[in-house]
């Protein structure tokens, strides 16, 4: 800065520090250009697009100050047909200090949309006492494809246990980046243990990474982790990673809100949540966790989400979950040993895998010709063939260091031909860990 630069600014912070400058900005906040509360840019993160769907998407963003946020979707590049989707449900629009979050419904399958994010800082005195204080919208415009069976071409990646290990992010993003799938599963344990609603945002939407904009034309689903449920905050992990919309599911499954069974092209994909990896009445718990009836819950959703036509009629059947569903292991903790978790036969006092959830899901995955269970919770990838009584392959994610240990995996899917191809790509080395393919069935 030379010295008449330097001259001019502190002249303008001289300015902004008198009376002159007080009565600048209250001039400024009438018009809408400054902010009433707050500082700073209103929208504080890319959007990330959640719960890729057949006819809907889930757009949630992180803002700096009290703020009604929306999304403009359209068909058209320049969003010329755009529409106007506010954050909320039926009734109110939302109104938030930090996170924003906007269910679009109404899509058409296997269609490219294309939209940007905006959002109304708000002043709230009280319910008579509201106003608009000015308008933000990101210039950017990001675009995805929804879900269908008519996809010609779709393909899936996986990544899971990231544990807040940045360092790793980074890389595993660059790979989902260059592989450009049609959606990403993140297969739980993004958390660690969440106390505050600030981690789970620094976790989802405004990640210390290269690539913050990750999940915004590329849609992500989620089978949390047994972490995942851990700490305060994480009891309401819907306040970052909204469910999927009530019309997308039946009464019964009211509280179901981020299972799912999407047709993507060729591929089927089913979300289960595998929930704790200790039994509900182990002591450390004190009897504030519910994963048995939860778990009890979603096979009644499984039985059904397989019999859906577009779901049965798919020539290839791939499930995810955090836990593994089977190990061969006999020392391995299958996660059913009341009451808490403790059998000297085992090595470790919580669940390798989860046995409860394998008895309930497997035969029925077995008898719908499920090719390949994708799992992860071990930090350590391996794949278990399929056997005689079980026909689906299970793939286990790796780990969430850049260490030989327990490096990360991006799992890939795709359908070439008459086979789905599984690819699992070592992040650490940068080269191929595993390939395999699977027959229609
Ligand atoms: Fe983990
Ligand atoms: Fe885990």
């Amino acid at each position: 800065m030379d010295r008449r630069d330097f001259l001019k600014s502190t002249a303008v912070v001289a300015a902004a520090a008198s009376g002159a400058g007080e009565l600048l900005k209250a001039a400024e906040r009438t018009q809408g250009v400054l902010p009433e509360e707050g500082t700073g840019n209103l929208i504080a993160s890319p959007p990330m697009l959640q719960n890729y769907a057949e006819t809907s998407i889930g757009v949630t963003f992180a803002v700096n100050a009290l703020a009604n946020g929306y999304v403009l979707i359209g068909e058209k590049p320049d969003l010329s047909d755009a529409r106007k989707v506010l954050c909320g449900g039926y009734r109110l629009a939302d109104i938030d200090e930090r996170v924003i979050q906007v269910r679009v419904t109404g899509l058409q399958p296997a269609t490219r949309y294309y939209y940007r994010i905006g959002a109304d800082r708000i002043h709230y005195g009280h319910g008579y006492d509201m106003k608009v204080l000015g308008t933000e919208e990101d210039p950017r415009i990001h675009s995805f494809v929804t879900a269908g069976k008519k996809l010609s071409q779709s393909s899936f990646c996986v990544i899971n246990d990231t544990h807040r290990c940045w360092e790793s992010m980074d890389p595993i993003l660059d790979k989902v980046a260059a592989l450009a799938p049609s959606c990403v599963v993140w297969n739980g344990d993004a958390s660690n243990s969440e106390e505050t609603l600030e981690r789970q945002v620094s976790i989802f939407l405004d990640q210390p990474i290269r690539r913050k904009d990750y999940a915004a034309d590329i849609p992500y689903l989620f089978c949390p982790g047994n972490h995942d449920s851990r700490g305060r905050a994480n009891r309401h992990l819907e306040k970052v990673w909204m469910y999927r919309q009530p019309e997308e599911r039946n009464v019964r499954d009211w509280d179901l809100g981020r299972n799912f069974a999407i047709r993507m092209g060729d591929i089927a994909l089913i979300g289960l949540d595998t929930a704790e990896d200790k039994l509900d009445t182990n002591p450390i718990f004190a009897g504030l966790f519910k994963s048995e009836e939860y778990r009890r819950a979603q096979t009644a959703w499984l039985k059904d989400a397989l019999q859906q036509k577009e779901i049965a009629s798919a020539p290839f059947l791939v499930a995810f979950c955090h836990i593994p569903l089977f190990d061969s292991d006999p020392t391995h903790n299958p996660g059913d040993v009341y009451p808490a978790d403790y059998d000297p036969q085992y090595t470790e006092d919580y669940a390798y895998w989860q046995r409860t959830c394998g008895r309930m899901w497997g035969p029925l995955l077995h008898d719908a010709g499920c090719q390949v269970v994708i799992t992860a919770h071990m930090h350590h990838y391996r794949y278990d063939a399929p056997e005689k009584g079980r026909c689906w392959g299970q793939v286990v994610g790796g780990g969430p260091h850049m260490k030989p240990e327990d490096y990360p995996t991006v799992i890939e899917g795709t359908v070439k031909g008459n086979k789905l191809h599984i690819t699992v790509h070592n992040i650490l080395t940068g080269k191929v860990q595993d390939a395999f393919e699977f027959k229609r069935r």
